[in-house]
């Protein structure tokens, strides 16, 4: 199988890489890593990169013309599919618009429920009795894209911000690979 060739985007701990990671060592999963892009110098994750040998980047969103700097770095190394793993930046219309390929992203609630940031606070405070993760395809809006999985889990009376955190980590450390994998049976790009 010819695997598509992947970008992974990061700003911290970087467990969702791991997984891919480890996935994509797997002959029959449908994608190789061949870039890390991270906003963060100081990005845990990079440590996965160093690791298992993977070419990073590390990008100053502070500059402008950011984002061109992302596209020819990608363009350049015949990126096909980008996956948003906690990149804590929005990617412009403009991106996405040039990028034209799939930008995936995962995201800690059964969207379209709690989009945006400090997930698990809101889902306690809401008093929530369900939640768990979503992979969606990246568009202009905010968590938006379409869905292509999402899983879920009971929330124990017990549970307090931290364990939902644990739980739902756990969760997409496995929905994500499956998701790709899912993705490849249904398009061909
Ligand atoms: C994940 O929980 C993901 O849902 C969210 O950011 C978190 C990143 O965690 N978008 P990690 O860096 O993969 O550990």
């Amino acid at each position: 199988m010819v695997k598509k060739r992947a970008c992974i985007f990061i700003s911290g701990k970087g467990s969702n890489l791991n997984s891919l990671i480890k996935r994509s060592r797997d002959n029959s999963f449908p994608i190789k890593i061949n870039l890390i892009i991270s906003n963060k110098v100081n990005a845990e994750g990079l440590n996965y990169a160093k690791k298992f040998s993977i070419p990073f980047i590390i990008i100053d969103t502070s500059k402008k013309n950011y984002e061109i700097k992302i596209l020819n770095e990608i363009s350049k190394r015949n990126i096909s599919i980008i996956c948003l793993a906690g990149y804590m930046k929005i990617l412009s219309k403009r991106f996405i618009r040039q990028f034209k390929r799939p930008i995936l992203n995962i995201h800690p609630s059964l969207l379209p429920k709690f989009k945006g940031i400090n997930t698990y606070k809101r889902i306690i405070e809401k008093k929530e009795r369900i939640t768990g993760c979503t992979v969606h395809f990246v568009n202009e809006y905010l968590d938006s894209g379409k869905i292509i999985l999402k899983k879920s889990f009971e929330i124990k009376d017990s549970d307090n911000e931290r364990s939902l955190k644990i739980k739902t980590q756990i969760m997409e450390h496995k929905s994500y690979p499956e998701a790709i994998i899912r993705l490849f049976k249904n398009i061909n790009f």
